[in-house]
């Protein structure tokens, strides 16, 4: 029997009309969903973002969502990505082909890039279908772009040292899971002297959004804060 392959796709930010084409048609024909969850207290955001288009599959679907809980001990959470990455694989050697649905696109900061790697070493093909990126969603939320011309971007997911060593470097500062960050992100931030803008967007595209100007620090998850150095464009809505 052949085996399935595994596709990882990109759900958006959020809102399910983020969602692609591309994403929509594969999510409708794949007999089995993996749907990522941090808890088996809360349901699975990427769910939840693709379940109207899901509710239109035609034919029978299994959903299977595997635990990815929020700590930091690297060697129970290779527990989990395993545990996760055997019961895909048993799907797959079933024939049959799994969509694992991630919150933005694949290859950003997802739970998809730990299942990958162990899933590369069993010579399984795989198909990745971007999404939207939050950080682009909260740049339009926010109504600012993120770059022109030569000015670089850097995505921070952790503030330490390393931001403060490459501050100077970069024109735009998109800082990913605010929630874990402390006052050094504003100490390093308030360091440089360059004109900035600061906006904060929460739940983007989501029904209850919020954006707004300086950073977050109320420890949301889906949180994102840009920080633009040298703005000339103070043409967002806030
Ligand atoms: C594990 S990363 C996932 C990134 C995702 N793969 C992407 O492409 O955007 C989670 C972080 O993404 C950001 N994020 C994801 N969705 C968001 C949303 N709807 N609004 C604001 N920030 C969001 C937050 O900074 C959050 O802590």
């Amino acid at each position: 029997m052949q085996r399935g392959k595994l596709i990882g796709i990109g759900v958006g930010p959020g809102d399910p009309e983020l969602l692609t084409v591309k994403a929509v048609k594969a999510l409708k024909k794949a007999p089995v969903i993996c749907a990522p969850r941090s808890s088996a207290s809360r349901p699975s955001l990427a769910l939840s973002i693709v379940r109207t288009v899901l509710e239109e599959h035609k034919s029978e679907h299994e959903i299977i969502e595997p635990l990815f809980p929020m700590i930091e001990d690297k060697k129970a959470l290779e527990k989990y990505w395993d545990g996760a990455a055997q019961l895909i694989i048993e799907k797959l050697n079933q024939g049959l082909d799994v969509a694992f649905i991630t919150l933005g696109d694949p290859t950003l900061y997802s739970t998809f890039s730990y299942v990958l790697k162990i899933i590369r070493d069993e010579d399984i093909v795989v198909d990745i279908i971007p999404g939207v990126t939050s950080f682009t969603g909260c740049a339009a939320s926010a109504g600012i772009t993120l770059a022109e011309k030569d000015e670089i971007v850097v995505i921070v997911p952790k503030v330490d040292e390393r931001l403060s060593q490459i501050l100077e470097h970069g024109d735009t500062f998109v800082i990913m899971k605010t929630s874990r960050h402390t006052d050094l992100l504003e100490d390093i931030i308030n360091q440089d002297e360059r004109d900035k803008l600061i906006i904060s967007v929460q739940n983007c595209s989501m029904d209850d959004e919020k954006v707004f100007k300086g950073f977050a620090n109320d420890k949301k998850y889906l949180s994102t804060t840009i920080v633009k150095f040298r703005d000339d464009n103070e043409d967002n809505k806030n």
